[in-house]
């Protein structure tokens, strides 16, 4: 049988859940081919946040980009609700990100003066806020509009909005052979099936790689791993997200808290480790020290897809026809998302896309290596 598609969308994580979900509203046929279960990446690892604010220091494109991308929360998740039912859990329940040292504290005091939405609290008022955290700090930066949400929802929800909306969600389809045919199609084989698709968007996440290479593009992406816990406190509630460094403590709507997350360079075992939970608990426990008494609920790890300068590749190829890429989205894939989602979609119809971002995510930009 032969099966035809306007566009293959190759990893059915977040990003290319979200690029298939803009697709098929706007009435492209898409299929997602996905080699385990939809969101079974970097997606099902993620805690959930939508810090704008907590993951950049800089008012850059990046920054923009990931303001405009939260922006699109609200409507996306009611929309969602709407046409699958499903929930994705947003809540708009602030972050908090602390000072522990006098240089902390000057340089987020110093940010709380220039940035809008950011504000500087003392550490009474910090302590006020959330009374079990550490009384070894000098303050904190408060972003009252950084939100969260569930990105396993997430994933299902738009899953299945990309049913609903006509389109073809293939699990246990790895993309092995995929092969331009010229002059109008790519045969992606799936599932022991050749899958004519007119586009292709690349969107594997870590493995983005090995899929560049199967087209001819050099492109690295590579995994920083994470791993997480979560654990059920003893007798309180934690209202808000709190960050110090890498460090977070995010609570859930069912009152648990997930404590994230460690990052290490090249790692591709995608498994919590005991090094990795000893890390974070001491670390939680420096941040809040009663945090020791609860429950232990779970651990895991994901893989978040890098290009050696941290930000996300998202281009229609110059030279290769109807070839497009969405991946790389590193530690904010859920945050970027919506954006992203929406950037494939323009790209993809010829509407206009802000030339920063054009710039910013494109396959020639210049890359430096993050330090
Ligand atoms: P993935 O979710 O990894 O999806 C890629 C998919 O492609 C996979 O499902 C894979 O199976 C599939 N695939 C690969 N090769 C093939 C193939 N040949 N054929 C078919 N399918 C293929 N971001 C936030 O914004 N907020 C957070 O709070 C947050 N917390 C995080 C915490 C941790 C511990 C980690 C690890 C990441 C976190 N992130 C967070 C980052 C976020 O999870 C990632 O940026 C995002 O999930 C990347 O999405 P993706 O779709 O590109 O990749
Ligand atoms: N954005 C949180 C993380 O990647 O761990």
């Amino acid at each position: 049988m032969r099966t035809f598609y306007d566009a293959g969308i190759v990893g059915g994580g977040v990003i290319g859940l979200m690029s298939a979900y803009f697709l098929s509203k706007a009435g492209i046929k898409v299929a997602v081919f996905e080699k385990g279960k939809i969101g079974c990446g970097a997606s099902s690892a993620a805690a959930g946040m939508l810090g704008a604010h907590t993951e950049t220091e800089r008012a850059d494109a990046f920054f923009r980009f990931a303001e405009e991308s939260a922006s699109l929360y609200p409507g996306l998740s009611a929309g969602l609700l709407e046409e699958t039912g499903i929930d994705i859990q947003l809540v708009y329940n602030g972050m908090l990100k602390l000072a522990m040292t006098a240089e902390e504290a000057a340089s987020l005091r110093d940010r709380a003066g220039k940035e809008p939405d950011v504000e500087w609290l003392s550490r009474d008022s910090v302590l006020k806020k959330e009374s079990n955290l550490t009384e070894d700090l000098q303050g904190g930066l408060f972003i009252a509009k950084d939100g969260q949400v569930s990105p396993s929802a997430l994933c299902r929800a738009l899953a299945r909005a990309v049913q609903i909306n006509g389109g073809t969600i293939l699990e246990g389809a790895a993309a092995g052979r995929i092969q331009r045919a010229e002059p109008s199609h790519y045969e992606v084989s799936a599932a022991g099936e050749t899958h004519y698709c007119e586009a292709l968007v690349i969107t594997g996440g870590t493995w983005s790689g090995q899929l560049f290479g199967e087209v001819g593009i050099s492109a690295p992406v590579h995994p920083v791993k994470g791993e997480c816990l979560s654990i059920m406190p003893d007798g309180f509630r934690l209202a808000s997200t709190v960050f110090h460094e890498s460090c977070y403590l995010v609570p859930k709507s069912d009152g648990s808290i997930i404590i994230g997350a460690t990052m290490e360079e090249g790692n591709w075992r995608a498994e919590p480790t005991i090094q990795g939970m000893s890390s974070l608990m001491e670390k939680a426990v420096s941040i809040m020290p009663c945090i020791k008494k609860g429950v232990f609920q779970k651990a895991w790890a994901g893989l978040r897809p890098a290009a050696s300068d941290a930000k996300p590749y998202i281009f229609k190829h110059e030279g290769m026809k109807n070839l497009y890429a969405a991946t790389g989205h590193y530690r904010n894939g859920i945050l970027l998302a919506p954006k992203t989602g929406e950037m494939v979609r323009d790209l993809f119809l010829n509407r206009p896309v802000k030339e920063e971002y054009e710039r910013e995510f494109g396959l020639n930009r210049r890359t430096e290596v993050k330090s």
